[in-house]
């Protein structure tokens, strides 16, 4: 009984969501010249920009005020709970299990369409740019990837999670993005929480691969429906002819997933259910990205668990690495979420790290942090130093923070080159690639497995998130031979683009956060507004004693229509983000503000930047005391004599000229040796909502 009441709810508060959504103004901010099914017209210069939003998590039956230890979504709170009188926030409650509120998802998808992308009414000479209107759009984006969960956790017993409820939530969040981002492709992906029961997926074509399809029918390539069925994965062109993009399913190289063998090397002869799954994906990612780079194109990789040692089946881990490693002239970038937290990893081929911890084992710092920041410390303070290494054997990736607020609500606003120019072309010499005997290879493999699987960390125990694979251990009582490398091709070159900044290249990111505890507050002060400071008291007082009695007789009805315009006046309120640092050099962060500025415009919107102005009391970003220097010798020493004003340093003090791998090995290198930057970048992982682990 208690059930059905349950799944009658949930299908009402599901149905409420979606009218209160079809209601919800259009934001038309970025209009694309074509449809959202079709791919970016090749006659428009790219705009350079793209978003990164990741595990959105709206929850139908939050309720605001209910009790944070009943998963915000009843009255009464769990008896003996240590945390039995906090109560749910209206736009989410950081630092707890709950989920988002629909409209922290919504609200926060219209403060990125109204913000992120550019308007500019002023000159900007861009002729290859088809102004949609008026004092059209100068930068918009040129997709967004989104990188899963899409529906709320399975955490409250009392209201179960169905299929049908996910792939609504699916739908929900579907059209929240198509509504804010009008005609700006979508890259989606499926996370271990877009599926029930979570994490368990089993091997396709299924009734999820088929759901999905359906759902992402505007987003995912016709051509790709059956791949999609098949795996859950599928590519993209983003570009035409230059850029692509690989949605990965990485449920079937998440050990949590249960259903599957986790890329278990496949049996002569074996066909097609016969295959792992991971395997069979493992397989397609290295013939695709073999396609693409004979393409002379470049591709960003992106799924919703990362891909940490910790995370994967060990096979799925290595084999993932390895062939990102093997293709790092192709691939140039990796975007993961589900951490929630914000992350940079350094991938590393395995002989590489290998050697390195031999080295290094005795310098290995014994002052131990917990959690992600001891893992990334450890991954970090292992690298060699720059003049030691072969940057042939690295590579990045990203996990960018969540809208749910495990942490502080965040989003992540990507600027990559776009000048065509000094485009980048793999060469097609077959120099690299040495013929293997089939034979050969999967005795390698074999070894591997034997050897590989029961390791143990030179570091003790290792957390979830701990990236480096652990070293092969030998054998005991068999022989440990001396595995024989596998002679796969390795596609590295210092000129393309994840090495050197050029065409296509990620020059960098803008992180943006949501105080949600700041903005909490502010609506219970429109809600519960306190007797002295506030307007409806001053009301009542002035009028004196007289009013008061009358009031009297008239209490409820008075208090009711109070109460509901104080309601009213808090849904009509929108979050807003600030901008929490970016990668940038404040050079390039703040070009539209130097005496020189130049008429592109920045990676971050102006308005946004003088919001930020604002905040530290300023007027301008440069110390004024060193200008008058700069204006005598006209801007000659403009670098000497400007300085950025002391309260906006933090926002450029990682200052990369781009994110290439040696750019980001170079902030890992120095992570480790500047106490202040690594505290901050601490702070950082948790969106600075003020969690330590
Ligand atoms: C893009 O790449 C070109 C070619 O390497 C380079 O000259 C240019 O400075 C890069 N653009 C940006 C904005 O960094």
């Amino acid at each position: 009984m208690r059930a059905l009441t349950a799944a009658a709810a949930a299908a009402l508060l599901v149905s409420q969501m979606f009218a209160a959504s079809a209601s919800s103004p259009v934001q038309a901010v970025f209009q694309a010249d074509s449809t959202s099914s079709a791919p970016i017209n090749t006659l428009r210069k790219p705009f350079g920009r793209f978003l990164h939003v990741t595990d959105l998590h709206p929850d139908p039956h939050y309720k605001h005020a209910s009790a944070v230890s009943g998963a915000c979504h009843h009255k009464k709170p769990k008896k003996g709970k240590p945390d039995g009188k906090l109560r749910a926030g209206w736009w989410g409650t950081a630092l707890t299990d709950c989920d988002s509120p629909p409209r922290l998802v919504e609200s926060s998808l219209n403060w990125a369409s109204r913000n992120l992308v550019q308007y500019s009414s002023s000159k900007h000479d861009h002729a290859d740019v088809i102004s949609p209107s008026a004092g059209g759009v100068d930068v918009g984006l040129d997709f967004i990837i989104w990188t899963g969960d899409s529906a709320r956790h399975d955490n409250d017993n009392r209201v179960p999670r169905s299929s049908k409820e996910i792939f609504e939530l699916n739908r929900w969040v579907l059209d929240q993005l198509e509504t804010s981002f009008p005609g700006v492709p979508l890259i989606p992906t499926v996370g271990n929480n877009d599926i029930f029961p979570h994490n368990i997926l089993f091997p396709g074509p299924n009734a999820v691969t088929k759901e999905y399809v359906q759902i992402w029918q505007d987003h995912i390539p016709e051509y790709e429906f059956h791949t999609f069925e098949q795996g859950g994965y599928y590519v993209k062109e983003i570009l035409p002819n230059r850029l692509a993009a690989m949605s990965l399913n990485t449920l079937y190289f998440y050990d949590n997933n249960k259903a599957v063998d986790g890329c278990v090397k496949t049996k002569r002869g074996s066909k097609g259910k016969d295959v792992d799954p991971g395997t069979a994906q493992l397989d397609w990612l290295e013939v695709q990205l073999n396609l693409f780079r004979s393409r002379g194109m470049q591709v960003h990789l992106l799924g919703h668990v990362p891909p940490t040692a910790g995370n994967y089946f060990e096979r799925c881990y290595r084999r993932y690495t390895d062939i990102v490693l093997r293709y790092q002239d192709t691939v140039v970038g990796q975007h993961f979420g589900h951490m929630n937290t914000d992350a940079f990893f350094i991938q590393e081929d395995e002989e590489e790290a290998y050697q390195q911890e031999i080295e290094k084992n005795n310098e290995v710092e014994a002052q131990e942090e917990p959690g992600l920041p001891g893992d990334l410390k450890q991954d970090y303070s292992t690298l060699p130093g720059k003049g030691r290494t072969n940057e042939d054997m690295y590579s990045v990736f990203y996990i960018a923070p969540s809208i749910i607020p495990t942490f502080y609500p965040s989003i992540r606003l990507w600027t990559y080159n776009t000048s065509e120019a000094a485009r980048y072309v793999a060469a097609h010499s077959s120099s690299l690639i040495s013929a293997v005997d089939e034979d050969e290879v999967e005795e390698a493999d074999e070894e591997e497995e034997d050897g590989g699987v029961e390791s143990e960390s030179p570091f003790g125990t290792l957390s979830r998130h701990h990236h480096r694979p652990t070293p092969p251990k030998k054998r005991k009582g068999k022989k440990h031979k001396k595995k024989k490398r596998k002679a796969l091709p390795r596609h590295a070159s210092p000129d393309s683009p994840s090495r050197t900044n050029t065409y296509l290249s990620l020059l960098g990111y803008s992180q943006w956060v949501m105080d949600i505890d700041e903005q909490n507050e502010a609506i219970e002060q429109i809600l519960h507004p306190k007797k002295d400071d506030v307007s409806t008291s001053a009301f009542t007082q002035e009028k004196g004693v007289d009013k008061k009695k009358t009031k009297k007789d008239k209490h409820d009805g008075k208090d009711d229509e109070e109460r509901k315009r104080r309601q009213h006046e808090a849904e009509k309120m929108q979050v807003s983000y600030r901008l929490e640092y970016a990668t940038y050099t404040p050079e390039v962060l703040w070009t539209e503000f130097g005496s020189t500025s130049s008429d592109r415009p920045g990676p971050v919107p102006k308005a946004l930047l003088e919001q930020e102005l604002h905040r530290a009391g300023l007027q301008s970003p440069f110390i004024t005391s060193d200008i008058q220097d700069v204006d005598q010798e006209v801007g000659a020493s403009k670098k000497r004599g400007v300085k950025l004003a002391k309260p906006l340093r933090k926002f450029t003090d990682y200052s990369l000229a781009s994110a290439t791998i040696g750019d980001m090995m170079d902030l890992a290198r120095r992570l480790m040796v500047d106490k202040k930057l690594w505290k901050r970048f601490k702070r950082r992982i948790y969106s600075e909502s003020g969690y330590l682990p």
